[in-house]
């Protein structure tokens, strides 16, 4: 098997939204497309750990939200990063409740979906849900989708342990060819790109970086990247 043809596969990013017995929360999945259109269903590939995966089990409903290019480092790290598990997650970003029962995030987004789960598909890890689409809209017609290639290329972001990609390779790409590695969200600095969003020249060494640089994806500090 040639891992790299993974690689090739191409996805959109997307902020999936339930709710359950008082508790709502939401993650990141690249994993959600259209998987019929009459009626127009979406399916979702869900990781068994995600706290959020209880919450849709326990409903039968998520929402689905199409991320623009625009969408912010710190929605991606908190929802894509961190798990609900552990603190409520949603507090700060914009939201609003569908009438279906589930929250729908509209922060950083361009459209979104509610959806009503007709299917459950257990695949090991994870679990795919199919959703009928009870409700959509569309917020910013103009707006680009971020898709995963220009998160993976442009943003320099990576997919963790939880997102069914994590162990394509990307990863084997970036741990190959780069020297120092973001250990909470696996981005790679690459010396020859510098870092032009925070100032940082094409051809800076990670050791010359200044102190306040910080992870362009999650924000972590450079204690946290450790030599590759
Ligand atoms: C770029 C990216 C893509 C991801 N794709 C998926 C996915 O398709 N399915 C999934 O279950 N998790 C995916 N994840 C991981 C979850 O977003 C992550 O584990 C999250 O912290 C789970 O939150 P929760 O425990 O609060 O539900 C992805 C994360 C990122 C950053």
């Amino acid at each position: 098997m040639n891992r790299e043809a993974l690689y090739k596969l191409s996805y959109g990013l997307y902020g999936v939204l339930a709710q359950n017995g008082g508790r709502r929360n939401g993650f990141i999945a690249n994993t959600v497309f259209q998987v019929s259109s009459d009626p127009a269903q979406l399916a979702l590939a869900c990781s068994k750990d995600n706290f959020s995966y209880g919450l849709i089990q326990g409903s039968g409903r998520f929402s689905a939200s199409v991320l623009g290019r625009d969408a912010s480092a710190g929605l991606i790290k908190v929802l894509g990063y961190e798990s609900g598990r552990d603190r409520e997650k949603l507090a700060a970003f914009k939201m609003m409740e569908h009438a279906s029962g589930s929250p729908v995030l509209l922060d950083g987004a361009i459209a979104w979906f509610a959806c009503e789960v007709t299917q459950a598909m257990d695949l090991g890890s994870h679990v795919l849900f199919v959703g009928k689409v009870v409700d959509s809209d569309l917020l910013d017609p103009a707006a680009e989708p971020l898709t995963y290639a220009y998160y993976r290329d442009v943003k320099k972001g990576r997919a963790p342990k939880n997102a069914p990609t994590f162990s394509g390779v990307g990863h084997a790409i970036a741990e190959e060819a780069e020297k120092y590695t973001c250990s909470l969200c696996g981005y790679a600095y690459d010396p020859a790109l510098g870092d032009p969003e925070q100032g940082i020249l094409a051809g800076t060494p990670f050791e010359k970086l200044p102190p306040n640089w910080i992870c362009p994806i999650c924000q972590a500090g450079q204690s946290e990247f450790q030599k590759r």
